[in-house]
Formats: structure tokens, sequence, C-alpha cells
């Protein structure tokens, strides 16, 4: 890894925190999906949950950074842990090419050195991980009473998305790019029966995720608009959970109350046409309402929606077969039942 196309070292996610007003719902959540409760961070009110190399905090602290983010956002993503070879290294060089630090009031005693990313939140560097031990093993205990369920098969994260105002996705854009150098993947600009939104995918210059951001257009209460209202700001819009056999994990799903989006049944009248290559059971895909999309033969990918989760916030869980792509074919698709959906609830 060069010092120019990675200057932060950046290797990967290494957590995601979630910040709450009601804890008891998003621990259901979590449990739903797989997630075992196995640790609280020493001293703090903040709960670690784990499934394969995702891992989960929950705050539950009443006051402080999340209590006040929960405050004005409702429950969100307040940060991020992202793997990087040397944290403090890492931090000074972000500061260096703009990042702003987390060293104001507001942020005392943090864990980890951390920048301000999307929104409000942070982006905390972390360089204990893999040979050099865990900061699950290092700063968090076992808790009492452990919660293990089965696991669902979600490996690790394979993007998050962040919705911007309108006229801002260049600004984001470049703050991954100019801070960690990320580059840009792709450009889209879809548009619905009412609304449309433009989308610009950056890849992370460690290749192991991406962001893809979007931007709405025009005043019509497009679905990135309305998203901005309710969140009270820029923020992370879906994450994406990777899963080597997307039907298992939905088959596991079943019993759960998690609930995916409504797909067209004629989505199904050609999509096998144009995805011949689908080596899954095709009566099991269409059941569970999957979507599938293909950049070239052979090489496929299959996703899922879940509705809005917890505020404006909802998962989409992905199964790659050599696509790297973000299920480009299907966007259409999507929007549409977003906005299907945003037509009964009287939005648009
Ligand atoms: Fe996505």
């Amino acid at each position: 890894m060069s010092e120019v196309t990675n200057p932060l070292g950046l290797v990967g996610i290494e957590f995601t925190e979630y910040a709450t007003p009601d804890a008891d719902y998003m621990e259901k959540i979590f449990a739903d999906f797989g997630f075992s409760k196995l640790k609280k961070f020493k001293d703090k009110d903040i709960l670690y949950y784990n499934q394969h190399d995702i891992h989960f905090l929950l705050n539950k602290e009443r006051g402080g950074f999340s209590a006040e983010f929960a405050k004005s956002h409702g429950p969100a993503i307040c940060s991020m842990g992202w793997r990087v070879e040397d944290a403090q290294k890492a931090f000074e060089i972000a500061v260096e090419r703009g990042a702003k630090p987390a060293t104001d009031s507001t942020h005392k005693d943090l864990p980890y050195p951390a920048i301000y990313g999307i929104g409000d939140s942070l982006i905390y560097f972390i360089d204990v991980f893999g040979d050099k031990g865990s900061i699950f093993e290092q700063d968090f205990v076992d808790l009492e009473e452990q919660v293990v369920v089965e696991d669902k098969g979600f490996l690790r994260i394979d993007h998050l998305t962040n919705n911007v105002y309108k006229g801002t996705m260049e600004t984001w854009a470049n703050f991954y790019k100019d801070v960690f150098g990320f580059t840009e993947v792709r450009y889209f600009d879809i548009k619905g029966q009412k609304t449309a939104l433009l989308s610009y995918a950056l890849k992370s210059p460690c290749g192991t995720f991406s962001i893809p951001i979007n931007e709405g257009k025009d005043d019509n209460n497009n679905q990135i608009d309305e998203y901005l209202d309710e969140y009270n700001g820029p923020g992370v819009q879906h994450l994406a959970f990777l899963t080597n056999d997307l039907v298992a994990s939905l088959d596991k799903l079943d019993q759960t109350n998690i609930a995916t989006l409504d797909i067209v049944d004629h989505y199904y009248d050609t999509i096998f046409d144009r995805v011949p290559w689908v080596k899954e059971d095709r009566d099991k895909i269409k059941e569970h309402q999957i979507l599938v999309d293909s950049q070239s033969e052979d090489c496929y990918l299959l996703q899922i929606f879940t509705k809005n989760l917890f505020g404006p916030i909802f998962i989409e869980m992905i199964q790659r077969v050599d696509d790297g792509g973000f299920g480009e074919g299907n966007f259409q698709a999507l929007f549409e039942s977003i906005e299907r959906d945003q037509e009964r609830r009287g939005v648009i």
C-alpha cells in the first residue's frame, strides 16, 4: 500500500456504534439479525455485539456524546472505528489533510483518536486488531449474562451509504477522497415516477468496503430529503451486511419481525432471462423477494433491503458472486419500491 493511494494506512472497519433513545428495540433488532451480546466497555454502559467480523457497539450512556447524538437524531450510527496501521499517526495525517479533530469539549475522554465524519458522527482510528490483539479483549469485559444467539451468516460490512443535502455530495465525496484516499467508482442519476436522486459511489483505498453517497434532486420530498428531515441532518442511510448464502440467511430471518421491501411481481418475469447464470433456487429467490443483478456473464449479486428499521435507517443484505457492483440494475426497481412506500404513507 503506497502512501499516496492510502495515506492513513486504512485496512477496514473495526466497529459501528449506535446511539438510540430506545435501546431495548435495538437489542431486539441485533438479536434478530444474529448478533450475540457478549461484553461491555469497562466502566461504561456500552454493549458489545458480534457476528463473524461485524462488531457493533450499543451506547446506552445517559449523558455525553452518544446521548446528545440520540437526542438530535433519534436512533443513529454515531461513530465507526476504522482499522489503520498506526492510530495516532493516522489521526495526525487525517487532520493535516483537512479532517476536523474530535478534541473539543463535547468529546473529552474519547477512548481512541477520532475525527468528525458525516453529520456530527465520529470516525475513530483503531490499530489493535488481528495479530496485535483486540480492543474488545483489551477495553471490554465479559457480561455476566451473555446472550448468545444463532448466527445468521452475516460476515462483514460490505458498504455503508450516506445521505447528504442537495449540493453537498461533492463536498462529502472530497472529504473521503482527500482525507482517506477513497476513489470514485460510479456515478448514477436515478429517476422514479415523481422523484429523483443522484448517487456517487466511493471505494476505500484498502478495497474492503465502499461508501455510496446520495443526494436528492428537485423539491418534491424525494426519499433522500425525507431521510434528512427525519434524521435531522446528513448521516448513514443504510449498512449492507455481506453473506455467502443470502437464501439461508433469509430463511433464518423468517422467524423474526424484520420486514423487507416489497418488489413488484413482474420483476421476476424477466430477471432470470437477464441473469440466467444464477445458481440459487429461483423459487426461493422469488419467495424471499430477493433482487438479482449482474455486470457480466457468470458474475452476479443477490441483495435485499429491509424497510426503514430504526428511524429512517435500513439494512441491506448482500451476497456477491464475483460481482463488485451495487445492484445498479435494481436501482430503478428499488427506487420505485421506496416511492410506492412513500406514496402509501402520503409523503409524496
Ligand atoms: Fe447498498
